[in-house]
């Protein structure tokens, strides 16, 4: 999946996967994760949840490829970001929300150094199988240790739908991490009736997992 594929998406507004409210799976599982300090939230787009996450306290990092989405959360939400340089990325800051516009696999180990917890959805299952193990393997070498991750994952028949988003399985989730972080699975739930547009997309079938990720020290 090339870079190319999100910033049309962006520009020509082709955004189904954006949640005109906060997440229900973020608000049920956080407390359980009951993480403290600076949350990354990778591939964040112009989430809402990152408003809820700051409204629990936490400073809030995201990283997201496309402009347009970075210029429309701090837009929509009225926040007046101060921007700058930060190596390869833009840096757009505001009242504990740091955007970091620019490509995932740029970050590196210093950029997230003080995080204590992720927020991952719509992230992992937006990536194609092979992109999912860079990306796995990437979060792994950047996340300090002790870092725990709230995971939220769709699964459905193969060949029924093409990705994005992608059905990933909770063997994959266990493979991409195997070795170096424990891996709990909090809920698996069918979803396809909350979900009437993936059912016209021709979908039969469909669960959504949630995973607490830790990484190991
Ligand atoms: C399916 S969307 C999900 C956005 C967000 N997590 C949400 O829940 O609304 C995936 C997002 O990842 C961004 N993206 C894709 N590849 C990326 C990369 N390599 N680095 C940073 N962002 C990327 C896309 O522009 C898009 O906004």
């Amino acid at each position: 999946m090339q870079p190319q594929h999100w910033l049309d998406r962006w520009e020509e507004g082709r955004i189904g996967f954006h949640q005109p409210q906060v997440n229900t799976h973020l608000t049920r599982f956080w407390p359980e994760l009951a993480p403290k300090g600076p949350v990354f939230v990778p591939l964040c787009g112009k989430s809402l949840d990152m408003l809820w996450l700051r409204a629990q306290g936490h400073p809030v990092l995201g990283v997201e490829l496309a402009p347009r989405a970075v210029e429309a959360f701090f837009s929509e939400n009225r926040l007046q970001p101060e921007i700058t340089e930060h190596g390869p990325f833009q840096r757009w800051a505001c009242d504990g929300l740091v955007l970091l516009q620019g490509d995932f696999f740029d970050l590196q180990p210093q950029d997230l150094a003080d995080v204590t917890a992720v927020y991952d959805r719509a992230s992992l299952i937006a990536l194609p199988p092979d992109m999912r193990r860079d990306y796995a393997r990437h979060m792994q070498r950047i996340l300090p240790p002790g870092a725990v991750t709230l995971l939220i994952t769709m699964e459905y028949p193969a060949g029924e739908m093409q990705g994005p988003p992608f059905s990933v399985g909770e063997d994959e989730v266990r493979r991409l991490y195997q070795g170096a972080a424990k891996v709990e699975q909090l809920t698996d739930f069918d979803a396809l009736a909350a979900n009437p547009d993936l059912r016209q997309r021709g979908l039969s079938r469909m669960r959504e997992q949630v995973y607490r990720i830790t990484i190991e020290d």
